[in-house]
C-alpha cells in the first residue's frame, strides 16, 4: 500500500518535472495541520469590532457576520446549478434541498436579533451605524442576480418607467431596492445608496451581464417533464427568500422602530415599512411557477 503511495506520489511530481523528492522531505518536516489554523479561528475571531461600549453590539455584529457566511453558503450552491456544465434534475434537487436548509437556518434563528439584544441599548448604539445598513449586503443581490432576470426584480412600478427593449443598465435603474435611498421625483439618492452603488454596481451589472439567458430561472425553464417535487421545492425557496425571510426581517424592524408607535428612521434613511413588505418588492425569483392569485396575494399571508 505504502509502496504504491509513493509511486504515485514519485509519477505526479514527475509529470510536474519536479523533484519527488523535495516534496517528501518538505512532508517529513511540515508541522502538522490543527484545527485553529485550518479554520482560522483566531482572524475568525478577531473581526468584531464594536464602536460603542454597549455589551449586545457584538451580537449585532455577530448575527450580521454568521448571515453573511450563510449568504455565502448559499451562493455556493446557487453557481453550481447555474454554472454547471451538465445541468439536471436531480443537481438541482439536491443543490435546491441545501439552499431551504441555510433559508430556514436564517429565518429560525432570527430571534437572536429581535429577542436577543437589549431594546434601549439597541436603539443608542445604532446611531453610531448610520449611514450603514444590512441594506448594503452584496451578497443578498448577487444571489439574486444569479437566480432570476433581472426584470423579475422589478416592481409594477418600476415596469412602467422601463423604455422599450431595456438594457441591463436600464434595469438597474428601476430595480427594486432602488426604491430605498431615491426620491424618483429629484433623482437624489442617499448617502447609503450611494455608497452602496460606488462599490457594488459595476460588478453587478457585470456579472447579470454574464448571466444573461442563463441564470437559475432561465436553466429551469430548460428542463422538460420535471417533476412536481422540484417544481415545488423551487417555489418553496423563493417564498422563503423572498416572503418569509423578508417578513421575519420586517417584523424585528417594527419591534425596534415602531413597537411604541415612534417610527423611528432607519440607519439606511429608507421609507422602510412600505419598502421592506414583500409587497411593495413583488420580488419574485420564478414568478412562471406561481398562479395570478398566488402572485397578487404575494406577502399578504403574514
Ligand atoms: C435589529 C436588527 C435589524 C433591524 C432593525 C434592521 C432594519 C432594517 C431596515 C430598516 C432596513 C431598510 C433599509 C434602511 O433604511 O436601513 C433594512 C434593510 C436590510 N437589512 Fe436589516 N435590520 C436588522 C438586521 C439585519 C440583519 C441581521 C441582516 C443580515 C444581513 C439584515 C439585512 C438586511 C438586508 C439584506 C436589507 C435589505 C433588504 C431588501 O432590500 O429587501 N438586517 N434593515
Amino acid at each position: 500500500m505504502q509502496d504504491e503511495i509513493i509511486n504515485k506520489i514519485n509519477e505526479k511530481y514527475a509529470q510536474l518535472g519536479e523533484n519527488p523528492d523535495t516534496y517528501l522531505n518538505g512532508l517529513l518536516q511540515a508541522k502538522p495541520i490543527t484545527y485553529w489554523d485550518y479554520i482560522e479561528v483566531d482572524t475568525l475571531l478577531s473581526l468584531q469590532k464594536p464602536r460603542t461600549n454597549f455589551a449586545d453590539e457584538e451580537i449585532f455584529i455577530m448575527y450580521h457576520q454568521v448571515t453573511e457566511l450563510f449568504l455565502k453558503l448559499m451562493l455556493h450552491e446557487v453557481k453550481q446549478i447555474v454554472l454547471a456544465e451538465v445541468f439536471t434534475e436531480e443537481l438541482l434537487k439536491n443543490k435546491l434541498v441545501r439552499l431551504h436548509r441555510y433559508t430556514q437556518m436564517l429565518i429560525n434563528s432570527f430571534a437572536i436579533m429581535k429577542d436577543g439584544m437589549d431594546y434601549n441599548d439597541y436603539n443608542v448604539f445604532r446611531a453610531t451605524l448610520a449611514p450603514a445598513s444590512g441594506f448594503q449586503s452584496a451578497q443578498f443581490r448577487f444571489i439574486e442576480i444569479y437566480c432570476t432576470p433581472l426584470v423579475n426584480l422589478i416592481n409594477a412600478a418600476g415596469k412602467e418607467r422601463l423604455p422599450e427593449n431595456p438594457s441591463i443598465e436600464n434595469y438597474f435603474e428601476n430595480i427594486y431596492w432602488k426604491d430605498a435611498g431615491i426620491n424618483r421625483k429629484t433623482g437624489n439618492k442617499t448617502l447609503t445608496l450611494r455608497l452602496f452603488e460606488q462599490k457594488y454596481l459595476e460588478d453587478f451589472i457585470a456579472l447579470a451581464k454574464k448571466l444573461e439567458g442563463k441564470t437559475l430561472a432561465d436553466r429551469f425553464a430548460q428542463l422538460t417533464n420535471v417533476s412536481t417535487e422540484v417544481t415545488d421545492l423551487l417555489k418553496e425557496f423563493d417564498h422563503l427568500y423572498n416572503v418569509v425571510w423578508p417578513m421575519t426581517h420586517l417584523n424585528t424592524a417594527r419591534h425596534y422602530l415602531d413597537s411604541k408607535n415612534e417610527n423611528q428612521q432607519a440607519t439606511g434613511g429608507s421609507e422602510w415599512k412600505k419598502y421592506l413588505h414583500p409587497q411593495f418588492q413583488q420580488r419574485k425569483f420564478f414568478p412562471a411557477l406561481w398562479s395570478t392569485d398566488e402572485k397578487s396575494n404575494w406577502g399578504t399571508e403574514q
